[in-house]
């Protein structure tokens, strides 16, 4: 089974805590996510390879690194992973962007699919499934099975905030995709939000706020 990485950097939970705030507005929500997407990113790609070049320096020759192997995709869940889009691709600039629109039925608590548009070479690339809260797992287990019908076969998937209930759903579905979460929460409650959690990230990145949770 694929790991769980809990990233409890303390840069990250400080600000992952006034995301949290319920006193948090949009404006400050969307920056701290971008800022925690870009933190997280660096662990993310820890593991990516390098390789070795010869570059002179004012002084003289050397051998340089650059990053080697696969390029990267990053492919938002929306509406809520595009907070985590930027901060993404500001660490890994050649990344493409693919979209996957999805949205949960509020009776059923189901993923419903309304858009898909990925990069047409997806399946060389590390692709990096983005959305901020994984609660039943249901939105990101379908946006990683649409994924690898495309031919993908290096899949990370990076939320902020994780139930138990979604982490194990995607470690069933999916055990080769490793989990990359800011925090794993206590429960969900009986509308399938994550307790304590952060709300509705969608509403409140965009300003959207009707939820009752
Ligand atoms: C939220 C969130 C995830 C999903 C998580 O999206 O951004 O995509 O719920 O829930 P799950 O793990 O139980 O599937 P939402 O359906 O509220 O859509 P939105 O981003 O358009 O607000
Ligand atoms: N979607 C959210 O935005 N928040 C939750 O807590 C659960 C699903």
């Amino acid at each position: 089974m694929a790991e769980l990485h809990i990233i409890d950097h303390p840069m990250i939970q400080h600000k992952l805590s006034i995301m949290r705030d319920k006193n948090t507005g949009s404006k400050d929500f969307r920056e701290l996510l971008r800022e925690i997407a870009m933190l997280m990113g660096y662990e993310l790609t820890r593991d990516f390879p390098l390789e070795d070049y010869p570059i002179e320096t004012p002084i003289c020759g050397m051998t340089g690194k650059r990053i080697s192997g696969k390029k990267m995709a990053v492919v938002p869940i929306l509406r809520a992973g595009l907070g985590m889009v930027d901060g993404l691709i500001t660490l890994v600039p050649a990344s493409r962007v693919g979209h996957i629109g999805l949205y949960r039925d509020p009776e059923t608590h189901l993923p419903v699919t309304y858009y898909c548009k990925l990069p047409p070479d997806i399946k060389n690339r590390t692709t990096i499934v983005v959305d901020p809260m994984l609660a039943t797992g249901g939105s990101a287990s379908d946006a990683i099975s649409k994924i690898k019908e495309e031919g993908v076969s290096d899949i990370r998937l990076m939320c902020l905030v994780g139930a138990p209930e979604g982490v194990k759903k995607i470690q069933e579905d999916h055990p080769d995709v490793p989990i990359y979460l800011a925090a794993l929460d206590e429960k969900l409650n009986e509308k399938a939000y994550i307790v304590p959690g952060l709300g509705d990230a969608g509403d409140r990145i965009f300003g959207t706020i009707y939820t009752i949770y």
